[in-house]
Order: C-alpha cells, then structure tokens, then sequence
C-alpha cells in the first residue's frame, strides 16, 4: 500500500522515509551492512567529513512501472562513478555488486514510499560515502560509513516541464584539483553562492564555462546539456571537467538506436548556441528539463522551442527515456534492475 501522500504536488524535497541501510569500514574492511530506522548520524565534532569535506555520493531513481513492479535504472553505473569519486578522495572502495544489493534492499524496506505509476513523482535514492574518525592533520580518515537513504520526489524545477532560464557565470563551479568530473560534495559547496546568486537575479540556474577559456560550455550545478540543432542531430558537451551523466549517456544511445539521430558528443563553443534549435538540461533529479533562454550579460539566446513547452526533439527523446524507465517500451539489454515483481 502506497503511503497517503498527496504526490503530484512533491517538489524535489527531504521527505524521511522508514528505513535506510548503513555500512561501516574499520580495520581496513566493510562490514555486512544493516538497515536502520535512524535517521540521525552522531560523529566526532573532528571527523573528516566536517573538517575537509572527505565525502562522495550518488543520485539514482526507483520508478513504479506500467505493470506494477519496482525497477531502478542503470544501478551499475552509479556503482562505478561512485567508485571513481571515492578513489579520487582516497577513500576505500565500496564493491559494487554491494552497492546495487543495497540499493535493492533500501528500495525493498520503503516499498509504501515509491510513489504509483503515472503520479508523476519517483523514489530518489541517494547512496554516499563519508570520512567518519577525527582527522586533525590533512590526510584520509581510516574510519568510513556508506550510506543509502531514499525519499519521494517530484520535479526539480517548480513548474515541471515549463522551459527554464539559465545564465552563465563567472563562478567555477567545480573544486580545485580537478574533481569536476566527480561527485563530491565540495563540488557541490563551491556552486552554492552561484545557485544562490542566480536565484536572486531571477534565473533558474546557472551554466559554467570552462575555467581556462570561458568559451566552452560545461554543466550546470546538477545536470549536463544537451542542444538540438536545426537538422535534428543531438549535440551534447564533451569535457574531463563536467560530470559524466548517466542520464546524458543514456540519453546518446536513446537517440541514436530508438529515434534514429546523428548524435555529437564534442566541445560545444557558447558562440555556437544562437544556432541551435531546442536546449535542455538532463540528470537523476532533472530528468530532462527544456531550457527556453540563455542570458550571457546583454546576450540573451532565446531558442525557438520557445518558454511555454518543451521543444518537439526534446520531447521526443523524453517519452522515450521515461518510457523505458516506467515499462512502457522495451529496455536495452542490463539497463533496468528489477527490485520487485
Ligand atoms: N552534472 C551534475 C553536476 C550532477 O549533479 C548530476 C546529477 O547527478 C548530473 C550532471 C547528471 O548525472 P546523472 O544523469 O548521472 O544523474
Ligand atoms: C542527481 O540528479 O541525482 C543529482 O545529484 C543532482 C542534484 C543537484 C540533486
């Protein structure tokens, strides 16, 4: 039974749900690995997460499907970039035949709380690593705890799939040392006063150039691009410092094996968007998520799909994204984990 829970008003939130699964590295090894119904972490006040930000993290999806049963998508993927985050922090791997079991286990202890077919909202689930034991000196902890949590959501941008509207900035939003292509949580830090800049001045978020030209585009703070052109071809920003998307990965195959597109996956120059037909924003929480304008200082690019909906290219490679995730159309070989029947 579904819990009562009015799901098509959830916006992109914390709801805390029943249980979630804890596992602790001491010893140099992982332990089993448990459920719990606390919600609550207790540390020391020097832990390494606290003092130098020693934490990594993932974002996945459970959907309800057409035919009833419980799926994930891609669980294997999140596995392995979790795996690449953690490495690039010195942090111990967590295996990844674990990470899907625990995802699986964590999905199967809030089954009330994956939100029904069609109700537009999904169960997102937010796997995480962080360093536990009082580090003073800058180095690793020797202590970990990996975490999976999930909560019920609805979209990320109010307004569902309406077109949004970006700037660029001058903020860099990757940390330095190159982790960009990570997901760390002090990535993440580093675009908090953009976010919160961009908001203020009306926009709903931000688009970072590379750092060294300011003439590429790169990401924004929780989603990658993708751009249409004029002829219908799928053009999506290549670059070592932008994370590699799951969604977007996908999202070159769905084009190019279910919609028959040319798909380019290469450096995209800001000079080149006034060319280009439909614009959106693709990941976990943002699905994909048309973007209407672009606004470089006194330079605004308006696309010609418009603000009021999502451009036909776009919408295109949507029905048939969320199709595959909720059932309605066939699956690629290994893309979707059924967690219950
Ligand atoms: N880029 C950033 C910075 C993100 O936080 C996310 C979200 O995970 C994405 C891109 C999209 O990645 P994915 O499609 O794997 O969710
Ligand atoms: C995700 O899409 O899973 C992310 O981590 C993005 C975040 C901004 C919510």
């Amino acid at each position: 039974m579904s819990k009562n829970i009015d799901w098509s008003t959830l916006g992109f939130g914390y709801v805390e749900t029943d249980k979630r699964f804890v596992s602790e590295f001491k010893n140099g090894e992982w332990d089993e690995g448990k459920l719990t119904e606390d919600a609550t972490i207790t540390m020391s006040e020097c832990a390494c997460v606290l003092q130098y930000a020693q934490t990594v993290f993932e974002g996945l999806k459970a959907y309800r499907t057409e035919d009833g049963k419980v799926v994930c998508f891609r669980p294997d993927l999140n596995a392995s970039r979790l795996a690449d985050s953690a490495a690039r922090l010195k942090m111990p791997v967590y295996p990844e035949d674990k990470f899907i079991d625990a995802v699986v286990e964590t999905v199967k202890a809030n089954l009330d709380w994956v939100p029904p077919y069609g109700s537009g909202a999904t169960l997102y689930l937010r796997p995480y690593m962080y360093g536990k034991n009082a580090v003073i000196g800058v180095k690793p902890a020797e202590e970990y705890e990996f975490r999976v949590f999930c909560t019920p959501v609805g979209p990320y941008f109010k307004g569902g799939a309406k077109p949004i509207t970006i700037r660029t900035t001058d903020f860099d939003r990757a940390a330095p040392h190159g982790t960009g292509h990570i997901k760390a949580g002090l990535n993440y830090a580093m675009s908090l006063y953009a976010i919160v800049d961009a908001h203020e001045k009306g926009f709903d978020e931000n688009m970072y150039l590379d750092a060294a030209t300011r003439t590429k585009v790169e990401e924004t703070g929780g989603a990658n691009f993708i751009f249409i052109t004029k002829d219908g071809k799928l053009v999506t920003p290549k670059s070592d410092s932008i994370l590699p998307s799951i969604t977007r990965r996908s999202l070159m195959v769905v084009a190019e094996k279910y919609l028959g597109m040319e798909v380019e996956h290469r450096e995209v120059y800001f000079d080149e968007l006034k060319d280009f037909a439909e614009c959106g924003l693709c990941g976990t929480a943002a699905v994909i998520s048309p973007v209407g304008k672009i606004v470089d200082g006194d330079n605004v690019i308006e696309f010609p799909s418009g603000m009021e909906e999502m451009g036909p290219i776009t919408k295109k490679l949507y029905d048939t994204l969320t199709g595959i995730q909720m059932g309605r159309i066939e699956a690629p070989e290994g893309w979707i984990k059924v967690i219950s029947e």
